[in-house]
């Protein structure tokens, strides 16, 4: 019986027989390691009877090297194929789910603001951003010198090019276009030089425009607390309040009953009660006669608000910028 050939033998058939990493690094621990069969085997070596000892000691060298490289050959190649193999997935791990996209919360107020609207019959246009002089200030009755056009809040491309700091403009330019009765709601971007906790450069503001015969301040007023009870609630208390804009007369400012406190009094509102959302009035005659309606027949009345304002109050959200910061985390809650 030759010892070094029946190893050899035995030793393959049990490597042929592994089925994983962990069988092949036992059997090199059988074979190899430092009780291995083949180390005993090699310190035998000096037992042997001494002509046989030289050729002895050269075949169980031998031995040693061949199982050593067969037994890395076949680590290797178990390492590398239980990565390719299909059931190398872990079942256990839980599922990954791609994230789902939604609207920003922005759009999803403005869309509510121009569903109410259109519910009541009001139609949805558009204007451009870039906006010039003459609709953004000129035709709204904003003369020159006025305040409206500092430097400091318009964002000037131009001497007569901007970018519009309201959707003002839009009422000009749907007049233009069509004859009485008009009844549309502007919903869009806006820009203005100002930057801070309740301010953004950036920000969106809906239009509303009604002008036909016969439209008094009662069906602003009426049109208006509708509004308020819808994208509020029904117990929404609001008040209209005397103001001023160049391109209505007279004016009012719409506040609402502060939904912090409900009228008591806390930061949110000043300690007033009250929180501002809107401007609004009759339709200004210089308006009219720029776009050419007769000013003894129609009136109207127009209104404006900050969508940003709004989703601030109806969310309470006490930083504008966290709608513009981009965190997922912040909008997915809505
Ligand atoms: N354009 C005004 C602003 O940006 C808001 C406004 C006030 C719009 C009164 C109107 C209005 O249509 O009648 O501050």
């Amino acid at each position: 019986m030759d010892t070094i050939q029946d190893i050899q033998e035995q030793a393959f058939k049990e490597l042929e027989a592994a089925s994983d990493a962990d069988a092949v690094r036992a059997l090199s621990v059988r074979y190899l390691g430092r009780k291995g069969i083949v180390t005993q085997l090699l310190r035998s070596v000096s037992t042997r009877p001494p002509d046989e000892r030289a050729s002895f000691g050269k075949r169980a060298n031998a031995l040693k090297n061949r199982l050593n490289e067969a037994f890395e050959t076949a680590l290797k190649r178990l390492e590398v194929s239980l990565e390719g193999r299909e059931d190398h997935v872990d079942v256990t791990l839980p599922g990954r789910t791609p994230p789902v996209g939604a609207l920003h919360p922005i759009t999803q107020v403005m869309d509510e603001i121009c569903d109410i609207f259109s519910k009541m019959g009001f139609d949805v246009v558009e204007g451009p951003e870039v906006e010039s002089d003459y609709y953004n200030f000129e035709a709204l009755n904003i003369p020159k010198d006025h305040p409206a056009r500092d430097m400091q809040d318009t964002f000037y491309v131009s001497d007569a090019v901007v970018l519009r700091t309201h959707t003002s403009p839009v009422q000009i330019r749907t007049m233009e276009h069509k004859e009485p009765p008009v009844r549309v709601i502007v919903p869009g971007k806006v820009f203005r030089c100002d930057s801070d906790i309740t301010h953004t450069p950036m920000f969106h503001q809906v239009e509303g425009l009604l002008v036909d015969d016969g439209v008094s301040f009662g069906d602003l007023k009426g049109t208006l607390t509708a509004f308020v009870h819808q994208i509020f609630d029904e117990k929404t208390a609001l008040r209209f309040r005397p103001s001023f804009f160049p391109f209505t007369e007279p004016s009012a400012e719409v506040d609402i009953v502060c939904v912090m406190c409900r009228g008591k009094g806390c930061r949110v509102c000043s300690h007033t009660g009250w929180l501002e959302i809107l401007g609004s009035g009759m339709v200004h005659p210089a308006l009219f006669e720029k776009v050419g309606y007769d000013p003894d027949r129609y009136t109207g009345f127009a209104f404006g608000m900050g969508v940003e304002r709004i989703a601030m109050l109806k969310y309470g959200i006490d930083d504008i910028r966290k709608f513009f910061e981009n965190n997922a985390r912040f909008l997915m809650q809505f």
